[in-house]
């Protein structure tokens, strides 16, 4: 099966094509801004006509949170135009579609966990560029296709809050992270493994919305205080609140996910955030941790 991953130097687009080697039924295209150009239609579907690609795995994004504020177009063009663009293309060649959504299309005035029918109401640039992405997909409704919105994405590969805490750590007595803002952290290395044990069962009329997450739920500051302990630093992680941080982006003050229908459906078991942290840390803190970017199995 060939499977095109767009978006493949971020951190989720690395951790397929890392596990891509421990499922050999799929022959993996791993592109990046510079080899494939999902804005440009037509050249989207040559790509995917000429290397005869079964599925997409859409990874690629703007998610700049604070940027997208000021560069709303931009993170319009990659989060909305670019996903049209693979739906359109998806559901004329009848191709499989995996796209990648966030829990900040939500805006975390639930009490309980969100489920895929709640009603969305982005609070900032960036959840509602992602917001746009998944109506144009529904609105194109592809067959075998799936939205899967996810949270708190952290991975060994790429920018991300558990790298940024362990280097800080390193250079600080203590870091201030907010604790009035609860949701669960999720490593891509799960997500990557879930998306490939799906999409040889993706079967489907129109398009669905699915959620996945890493099971239970944490603040900013649990979370850092788990890293911190995991990474075995003395560095001190004191409570803020989310008025105390300053900075211009809203953000849900709850943005939990329920999961329950991609666990049944799919028959997955999902790791729990902290058994999920302390693998990726230990991970980050082997000496064989990864520099680079592992080089792609087969594709570009
Ligand atoms: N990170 C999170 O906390 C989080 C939370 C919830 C949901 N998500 C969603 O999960 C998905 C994966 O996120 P991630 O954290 O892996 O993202 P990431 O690390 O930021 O990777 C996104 C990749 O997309 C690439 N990209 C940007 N514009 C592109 C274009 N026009 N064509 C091709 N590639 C382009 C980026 O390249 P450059 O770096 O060169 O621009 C980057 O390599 C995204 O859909 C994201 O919205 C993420």
């Amino acid at each position: 099966m060939n499977v095109l991953i767009t978006g493949a130097n971020g951190q989720l687009g690395l951790e397929l094509k890392t596990l891509g080697n421990k499922f050999p039924k799929f022959n993996l295209f791993c592109t990046n801004k510079s080899t494939l150009n999902i804005l440009n239609f037509e050249e989207a579907e040559q790509y995917v006509l000429k290397n005869k690609i079964d599925a997409i795995v859409n990874c690629a994004a703007y998610t700049d949170v604070n940027k997208a504020e000021e560069e709303f177009e931009l993170a319009d063009e990659v989060n909305h135009l670019a996903v049209k663009n693979l739906g359109l293309i998806a559901k004329k060649h009848n191709i499989k579609l995996i796209h990648l959504s966030t829990d900040y299309v939500f805006d975390g005035n639930s009490k309980i966990p969100y489920s895929e029918t709640d009603k969305t109401n982005p609070k900032n640039a960036y959840g509602i560029s992602k917001l746009k992405g998944e109506k144009a997909l529904l609105e194109i409704n592809p067959k075998n296709s799936m939205i899967i919105r996810t949270s708190w994405l952290y991975s060994e590969f790429g920018n991300n809050f558990v790298k940024s805490m362990l280097k800080l750590s390193k250079e600080r007595e203590s870091i201030s992270v907010i604790y009035d803002q609860i949701g669960s952290p999720t490593y891509a290395k799960d997500l990557a493994t879930a998306i490939l044990k799906i999409i040889p069962e993706i079967t489907s009329e129109g398009i669905q919305i699915y959620h996945y997450a890493n099971k239970g739920q944490c603040s900013w500051f649990d979370f850092a205080s788990a890293i911190m302990k995991i990474a075995q630093q003395n560095c001190i992680i004191l409570p803020i609140t989310s008025a105390e941080f300053k900075t211009k982006v809203k953000r849900p003050k709850y943005s939990l996910l329920n999961t329950e229908k991609i666990e049944k459906e799919f028959n997955l078991k999902i790791p729990n955030w902290s058994a999920a942290l302390k693998e990726c840390v230990l991970k980050l803190k082997s000496p064989l941790a990864p520099e680079k970017p592992p080089s792609p199995r087969r594709g570009n």
